[in-house]
């Protein structure tokens, strides 16, 4: 188990390793759109925890460049632990 913390309104969400974070980020009001990686509507950034979110994926690194803290939330799993994100 790991869990989501929103950095703006302190919510947290609890979630099963190898969750998807899209469901819970989209509930929480971050836009989305293509859901396959390409648009970046869903950019997030994450200010800790980034160790446990699953691997940049092909599409991140194709959209975003640099892997330094944003990430696409529709491409990201939770793999335990806590992550800190805001948008
Ligand atoms: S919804 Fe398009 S990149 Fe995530």
């Amino acid at each position: 188990m790991g869990k989501l913390i929103f950095a703006d309104t302190g919510e947290e969400y609890e979630l099963k390793d190898e969750s998807p974070i899209a469901e819970i980020c989209e509930e929480a009001g971050i836009p989305f759109a293509c859901t396959e990686g390409v648009c970046g509507t869903c950019v997030i950034e994450v200010e800790e925890g980034m160790e446990n979110l699953s691997d940049f994926t092909q599409e991140e690194e194709d959209f975003l460049g640099d892997m330094d803290n944003e990430r696409l939330a529709c491409q990201c799993k939770l793999q335990g632990g806590n992550v800190k994100i805001k948008f």
